[in-house]
């Protein structure tokens, strides 16, 4: 069941890195405008001075020696001042919330990506949100080589993007798992048709939700 703890409407996007998001989003700020929202966009990791500069240390290609267990409570921590600063305040003030990735990236890319204890990811995670969760979230599904072909055009790859492919398909493959387990939350979305066509199935979700005011 979805809990509906605050006001505001809490929405979160996912996915494979070139998955479309970035994309997507503009386009669910302006309908949920059009619908009478008041909407906020953040970004995850980042969205706060503190949490970007956590932002800079996790995607620095730099630091190749960071261990899985910091990456795990680095990526938390970001997420957990983000929750405090912006995204609780925000929700509390009746605001819809869109966020470029949250928890399930942890649980993919942390969990499944670097085949991490998944559990113990999200017990951190329920820490670091206070259990606050999106209402839905959208994960992105394209196949991870053809999101290749569309990063390839993006200038400069980061720390996790450096990764390569095989662990881009672990991540992928988790995204699907966590549909599987959360599917009153986690909606899959075809991220491989045209723009207009990925958007009006995100746009029907957000019906069904209630999302649209009259
Ligand atoms: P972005 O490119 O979508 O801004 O995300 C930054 C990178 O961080 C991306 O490769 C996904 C990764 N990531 C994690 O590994 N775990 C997380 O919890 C989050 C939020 C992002």
């Amino acid at each position: 069941m979805l809990r509906i703890k605050y006001k505001g409407l809490f929405i979160s996007i996912e996915g494979t890195d070139g998955c479309g998001k970035s994309t997507q989003i503009p386009l669910i700020k302006e309908y949920m405008e059009g619908a009478g929202h008041n909407v906020v966009v953040m970004r995850e990791p980042g969205g706060t001075a503190i949490s970007e500069k956590i932002r800079s240390i996790l995607l620095d290609t730099g630091n190749t020696a960071m261990s899985t267990k910091t990456e795990i409570l680095l990526y938390a921590a970001a997420r957990a001042q983000i929750m405090e600063e912006k995204i609780i305040p925000a929700l509390k003030e009746g605001k819809t919330v869109i966020c470029d990735r949250f928890v399930d990236s942890s649980y993919a890319y942390q969990g499944f990506g670097r085949d991490s204890d998944l559990e113990e990811i999200i017990r951190i995670n329920k820490f670091a949100t206070s259990g606050v969760m999106p209402n839905i979230t959208f994960f992105m599904d394209i196949s991870p080589k053809v999101a290749l072909k569309r990063r390839m055009a993006a200038a400069a790859t980061d720390r996790i993007e450096n990764e390569g492919m095989d662990f881009q398909v672990h991540v992928h493959a988790g995204f699907h798992a966590l549909a599987k387990r959360f599917p009153e939350r986690i909606k899959v979305i075809d991220a491989t048709q045209d723009v207009n066509s990925v958007f009006s199935k995100i746009k029907e979700y957000i019906i069904l939700l209630g999302g649209q005011k009259s």
